[in-house]
Protein backbone atom coordinates (compact mmCIF):
# COMPACT_ATOMS: atom_id res chain seq x y z
CA UNK A 1 0.00 0.00 0.00
CA UNK A 2 1.31 3.16 -0.84
CA UNK A 3 2.70 5.75 2.09
CA UNK A 4 0.01 8.15 1.95
CA UNK A 5 2.01 11.33 3.78
CA UNK A 6 5.47 12.15 2.85
CA UNK A 7 7.69 15.27 3.13
CA UNK A 8 11.18 16.57 2.86
CA UNK A 9 12.42 17.58 6.27
CA UNK A 10 15.30 20.09 6.72
CA UNK A 11 16.57 22.89 8.53
CA UNK A 12 16.13 24.90 6.53
CA UNK A 13 14.23 23.73 4.43
CA UNK A 14 12.43 26.38 2.34
CA UNK A 15 14.25 25.90 -0.86
CA UNK A 16 14.02 22.52 -1.46
CA UNK A 17 12.91 21.12 -4.83
CA UNK A 18 11.74 17.62 -3.79
CA UNK A 19 7.78 18.80 -3.38
CA UNK A 20 7.62 19.87 -7.12
CA UNK A 21 9.80 16.09 -8.01
CA UNK A 22 7.74 14.17 -5.86
CA UNK A 23 4.16 15.83 -6.64
CA UNK A 24 4.69 15.62 -10.26
CA UNK A 25 4.79 11.43 -10.22
CA UNK A 26 1.87 12.01 -7.41
CA UNK A 27 -0.26 13.20 -10.16
CA UNK A 28 1.07 11.54 -13.02
CA UNK A 29 0.30 8.32 -11.71
CA UNK A 30 -3.04 9.63 -10.15
CA UNK A 31 -2.20 7.93 -6.44
CA UNK A 32 -4.87 9.23 -3.68
CA UNK A 33 -2.38 9.83 -1.09
CA UNK A 34 -1.65 13.57 0.08
CA UNK A 35 1.04 15.72 -1.76
CA UNK A 36 4.37 15.83 -0.48
CA UNK A 37 5.28 18.63 2.07
CA UNK A 38 8.51 20.21 3.30
CA UNK A 39 8.79 20.62 6.68
CA UNK A 40 11.16 22.71 8.89
CA UNK A 41 12.63 20.35 11.93
CA UNK A 42 15.16 21.53 14.60
CA UNK A 43 17.96 19.48 14.65
CA UNK A 44 17.56 20.27 18.57
CA UNK A 45 14.33 18.84 19.04
CA UNK A 46 14.97 16.08 16.07
CA UNK A 47 13.62 12.86 17.49
CA UNK A 48 10.81 14.38 19.60
CA UNK A 49 9.79 15.65 16.25
CA UNK A 50 10.42 12.78 13.96
CA UNK A 51 7.84 10.64 16.67
CA UNK A 52 5.42 13.59 16.43
CA UNK A 53 5.20 13.18 12.44
CA UNK A 54 4.96 9.41 12.69
CA UNK A 55 2.16 9.82 15.09
CA UNK A 56 0.34 12.12 12.16
CA UNK A 57 0.54 9.46 9.90
CA UNK A 58 3.93 10.73 7.76
CA UNK A 59 5.58 7.21 6.42
CA UNK A 60 7.81 8.42 4.48
CA UNK A 61 10.53 11.63 4.95
CA UNK A 62 13.28 12.82 2.76
CA UNK A 63 15.77 14.35 4.84
CA UNK A 64 18.41 16.71 4.01
CA UNK A 65 20.97 18.95 5.43
CA UNK A 66 21.92 19.15 8.49
CA UNK A 67 19.62 16.04 9.35
CA UNK A 68 20.95 13.14 7.61
CA UNK A 69 23.54 12.05 10.41
CA UNK A 70 21.03 12.69 13.01
CA UNK A 71 18.45 10.92 10.56
CA UNK A 72 20.71 7.77 10.70
CA UNK A 73 21.80 7.67 14.43
CA UNK A 74 17.29 7.17 15.28
CA UNK A 75 17.09 4.27 12.67
CA UNK A 76 16.30 1.28 14.07
CA UNK A 77 17.57 -0.54 10.83
CA UNK A 78 19.74 0.55 8.03
CA UNK A 79 20.91 0.13 4.65
CA UNK A 80 24.41 -1.14 4.05
CA UNK A 81 25.05 1.86 2.30
CA UNK A 82 23.57 4.42 4.77
CA UNK A 83 25.73 2.34 7.39
CA UNK A 84 28.76 2.81 5.15
CA UNK A 85 28.01 6.52 4.97
CA UNK A 86 26.27 7.00 8.47
CA UNK A 87 24.31 9.14 6.90
CA UNK A 88 20.15 8.57 5.92
CA UNK A 89 18.00 10.84 3.62
CA UNK A 90 15.06 8.60 3.34
CA UNK A 91 13.03 7.66 6.46
CA UNK A 92 10.52 5.23 6.22
CA UNK A 93 8.13 4.92 9.06
CA UNK A 94 6.73 1.90 9.87
CA UNK A 95 4.58 1.39 13.12
CA UNK A 96 7.30 -0.87 14.76
CA UNK A 97 10.53 0.29 13.85
CA UNK A 98 11.74 3.72 11.57
CA UNK A 99 13.71 2.00 8.45
CA UNK A 100 16.95 4.82 7.10
CA UNK A 101 17.94 4.44 3.66
CA UNK A 102 20.26 6.43 1.91
CA UNK A 103 19.67 7.13 -2.25
CA UNK A 104 22.69 10.09 -2.64
CA UNK A 105 25.11 7.44 -4.36
CA UNK A 106 22.81 5.51 -6.44
CA UNK A 107 20.97 8.91 -7.75
CA UNK A 108 24.28 9.80 -8.84
CA UNK A 109 25.08 6.43 -10.53
CA UNK A 110 21.75 7.02 -12.34
CA UNK A 111 22.22 10.32 -13.68
CA UNK A 112 25.30 9.09 -15.43
CA UNK A 113 25.30 7.62 -18.92
CA UNK A 114 26.26 4.21 -19.25
CA UNK A 115 29.50 5.41 -22.17
CA UNK A 116 30.24 7.99 -19.27
CA UNK A 117 31.04 5.49 -16.53
CA UNK A 118 32.72 3.15 -19.28
CA UNK A 119 34.94 5.76 -20.72
CA UNK A 120 35.78 8.31 -17.65
CA UNK A 121 35.12 6.47 -14.61
CA UNK A 122 35.71 2.45 -14.28
CA UNK A 123 39.38 2.13 -13.79
CA UNK A 124 39.91 5.64 -14.51
CA UNK A 125 41.83 8.58 -12.55
CA UNK A 126 38.86 10.49 -11.25
CA UNK A 127 39.14 13.59 -8.79
CA UNK A 128 36.21 14.67 -6.46
CA UNK A 129 36.28 18.03 -5.17
CA UNK A 130 35.21 18.62 -1.67
CA UNK A 131 35.09 16.52 1.45
CA UNK A 132 31.16 17.44 2.82
CA UNK A 133 28.55 15.09 3.09
CA UNK A 134 27.85 14.95 -0.62
CA UNK A 135 32.04 14.26 -1.82
CA UNK A 136 31.27 11.47 0.96
CA UNK A 137 28.06 9.75 -1.22
CA UNK A 138 30.28 10.55 -4.43
CA UNK A 139 33.35 9.18 -3.64
CA UNK A 140 31.83 5.82 -2.13
CA UNK A 141 30.23 5.86 -5.64
CA UNK A 142 33.01 6.45 -7.73
CA UNK A 143 34.90 4.01 -5.58
CA UNK A 144 31.72 1.40 -6.33
CA UNK A 145 32.25 1.68 -9.76
CA UNK A 146 35.80 1.08 -10.19
CA UNK A 147 37.18 4.29 -10.74
CA UNK A 148 40.56 5.36 -8.69
CA UNK A 149 38.95 8.19 -6.36
CA UNK A 150 41.08 10.64 -4.80
CA UNK A 151 40.03 14.25 -3.21
CA UNK A 152 41.14 17.52 -2.70
CA UNK A 153 39.91 19.67 0.14
CA UNK A 154 40.35 22.98 1.04
CA UNK A 155 41.03 21.57 4.79
CA UNK A 156 43.05 18.97 4.09
CA UNK A 157 42.37 16.59 7.09
CA UNK A 158 38.67 16.63 6.31
CA UNK A 159 39.74 14.93 3.20
CA UNK A 160 41.63 12.17 4.75
CA UNK A 161 38.78 11.69 7.57
CA UNK A 162 36.31 10.78 4.75
CA UNK A 163 38.72 8.51 2.99
CA UNK A 164 39.66 6.60 6.21
CA UNK A 165 35.97 6.48 7.48
CA UNK A 166 34.78 4.93 3.69
CA UNK A 167 38.01 2.66 3.99
CA UNK A 168 39.21 3.97 0.94
CA UNK A 169 42.91 3.38 -0.46
CA UNK A 170 43.76 6.43 -1.25
CA UNK A 171 44.91 10.24 -0.68
CA UNK A 172 43.94 13.07 -0.49
CA UNK A 173 45.28 15.36 -3.20
CA UNK A 174 47.55 18.29 -1.46
CA UNK A 175 46.92 21.90 -3.38
CA UNK A 176 50.65 21.64 -4.96
CA UNK A 177 50.14 18.55 -6.92
CA UNK A 178 46.01 19.27 -7.76
CA UNK A 179 46.80 20.48 -11.83
CA UNK A 180 48.73 17.83 -12.29
CA UNK A 181 46.09 15.14 -11.05
CA UNK A 182 43.36 17.18 -12.38
CA UNK A 183 45.49 17.42 -15.98
CA UNK A 184 45.47 13.57 -16.00
CA UNK A 185 41.86 12.79 -14.15
CA UNK A 186 39.60 11.67 -17.04
CA UNK A 187 36.03 12.62 -14.17
CA UNK A 188 35.87 15.77 -12.09
CA UNK A 189 33.14 16.38 -10.09
CA UNK A 190 32.68 19.63 -7.72
CA UNK A 191 30.59 18.80 -4.47
CA UNK A 192 31.83 22.23 -2.87
CA UNK A 193 29.19 24.95 -2.68
CA UNK A 194 31.50 27.10 -4.49
CA UNK A 195 29.84 28.83 -7.07
CA UNK A 196 26.11 28.61 -5.77
CA UNK A 197 25.88 31.89 -4.58
CA UNK A 198 25.40 34.62 -7.13
CA UNK A 199 27.98 36.18 -9.15
CA UNK A 200 30.88 33.45 -6.62
CA UNK A 201 33.41 31.74 -8.86
CA UNK A 202 34.89 28.80 -8.25
CA UNK A 203 38.59 29.10 -8.97
CA UNK A 204 39.55 25.97 -7.04
CA UNK A 205 41.08 24.20 -10.73
CA UNK A 206 42.71 25.61 -13.70
CA UNK A 207 41.05 24.20 -17.00
CA UNK A 208 43.48 25.39 -19.52
CA UNK A 209 46.05 21.86 -19.33
CA UNK A 210 42.60 20.06 -18.66
CA UNK A 211 42.52 16.71 -21.32
CA UNK A 212 39.45 17.64 -23.81
CA UNK A 213 37.73 13.72 -22.95
CA UNK A 214 37.58 14.40 -19.49
CA UNK A 215 33.75 15.00 -17.97
CA UNK A 216 33.31 17.78 -15.52
CA UNK A 217 30.11 17.24 -13.44
CA UNK A 218 29.27 19.90 -10.64
CA UNK A 219 26.27 19.06 -7.95
CA UNK A 220 25.20 22.59 -8.23
CA UNK A 221 21.66 22.95 -10.47
CA UNK A 222 20.79 26.46 -9.47
CA UNK A 223 22.11 28.25 -11.14
CA UNK A 224 22.32 25.58 -14.11
CA UNK A 225 25.29 26.70 -15.50
CA UNK A 226 27.57 27.22 -12.58
CA UNK A 227 30.99 29.24 -13.14
CA UNK A 228 32.54 25.59 -12.88
CA UNK A 229 30.92 24.23 -15.50
CA UNK A 230 30.63 27.72 -17.28
CA UNK A 231 34.99 27.41 -17.41
CA UNK A 232 34.87 24.15 -18.43
CA UNK A 233 32.31 24.57 -21.70
CA UNK A 234 33.82 27.29 -22.48
CA UNK A 235 36.77 24.60 -23.36
CA UNK A 236 34.71 22.65 -25.30
CA UNK A 237 34.60 20.17 -22.33
CA UNK A 238 31.28 17.27 -21.43
CA UNK A 239 29.40 18.87 -18.47
CA UNK A 240 26.46 17.91 -16.46
CA UNK A 241 24.90 19.70 -13.14
CA UNK A 242 23.60 18.26 -10.18
CA UNK A 243 19.57 18.01 -11.72
CA UNK A 244 19.23 14.90 -13.04
CA UNK A 245 20.99 13.48 -9.65
CA UNK A 246 18.79 15.04 -7.62
CA UNK A 247 15.30 13.93 -9.71
CA UNK A 248 17.29 10.38 -9.68
CA UNK A 249 18.20 10.06 -5.90
CA UNK A 250 13.99 11.12 -5.36
CA UNK A 251 12.99 8.60 -7.51
CA UNK A 252 14.76 6.02 -5.86
CA UNK A 253 12.96 7.61 -2.01
CA UNK A 254 9.69 7.44 -4.09
CA UNK A 255 9.98 3.47 -5.12
CA UNK A 256 11.61 2.65 -1.97
CA UNK A 257 7.68 3.91 -0.27
CA UNK A 258 5.64 3.52 -3.02
CA UNK A 259 6.86 0.31 -4.39
CA UNK A 260 6.57 2.44 -8.01
CA UNK A 261 9.68 3.10 -10.31
CA UNK A 262 9.50 6.03 -11.95
CA UNK A 263 11.39 7.42 -14.97
CA UNK A 264 13.36 10.52 -15.36
CA UNK A 265 11.16 12.30 -18.18
CA UNK A 266 12.34 15.07 -20.09
CA UNK A 267 8.78 16.76 -18.58
CA UNK A 268 10.18 16.57 -15.12
CA UNK A 269 13.34 17.93 -16.54
CA UNK A 270 12.31 20.70 -17.81
CA UNK A 271 10.05 21.34 -14.95
CA UNK A 272 12.55 21.33 -12.58
CA UNK A 273 14.93 23.83 -15.17
CA UNK A 274 12.15 26.45 -15.25
CA UNK A 275 12.23 26.98 -11.60
P1 LIG B 1 27.48 19.31 1.56
O1 LIG B 1 26.70 18.52 2.54
O2 LIG B 1 26.64 19.96 0.49
O3 LIG B 1 28.60 18.54 0.96
P2 LIG B 1 29.18 20.62 3.47
O4 LIG B 1 29.21 19.36 4.25
O5 LIG B 1 28.94 21.90 4.18
O6 LIG B 1 28.08 20.56 2.33
O7 LIG B 1 30.56 20.73 2.64
C1 LIG B 1 30.87 21.82 1.90
C2 LIG B 1 32.19 21.58 1.16
O8 LIG B 1 32.46 22.74 0.36
C3 LIG B 1 33.39 21.38 2.05
O9 LIG B 1 34.30 20.49 1.45
C4 LIG B 1 34.00 22.81 2.12
O10 LIG B 1 35.37 22.84 2.40
P3 LIG B 1 35.94 22.80 3.94
O11 LIG B 1 35.81 21.38 4.38
O12 LIG B 1 37.33 23.25 3.83
O13 LIG B 1 35.06 23.75 4.74
C5 LIG B 1 33.75 23.25 0.70
N1 LIG B 1 33.73 24.69 0.54
C6 LIG B 1 32.78 25.56 0.95
N2 LIG B 1 33.10 26.83 0.61
C7 LIG B 1 34.31 26.76 -0.01
C8 LIG B 1 35.21 27.73 -0.58
N3 LIG B 1 34.90 29.02 -0.55
N4 LIG B 1 36.34 27.28 -1.14
C9 LIG B 1 36.65 25.96 -1.17
N5 LIG B 1 35.86 25.01 -0.64
C10 LIG B 1 34.72 25.40 -0.07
Amino acid sequence: MATDRTAVIGFPVDHSLSPIIHNHWIKELGLDIKPYEKINVDPNKFEEQINKLKAEGYGGLNVTVPLKELAFSISDETSSVSKKLRSVNTLSLNFEKIDGDNTDAVGFINSLDEKTIENNITNKKTLVLGAGGSARSLVYALNELGGHVRLFNRTLEKAQILLDDLSINSSPVGAEELDDYANSSSFIVNTTSLGQKAGEHNNILRFENIEMETFIYDLIYNPKRSSFLEQAEAKGLKVQNGLRMLIEQAACSFQIWHEIKVGVSEEIMSLLESV
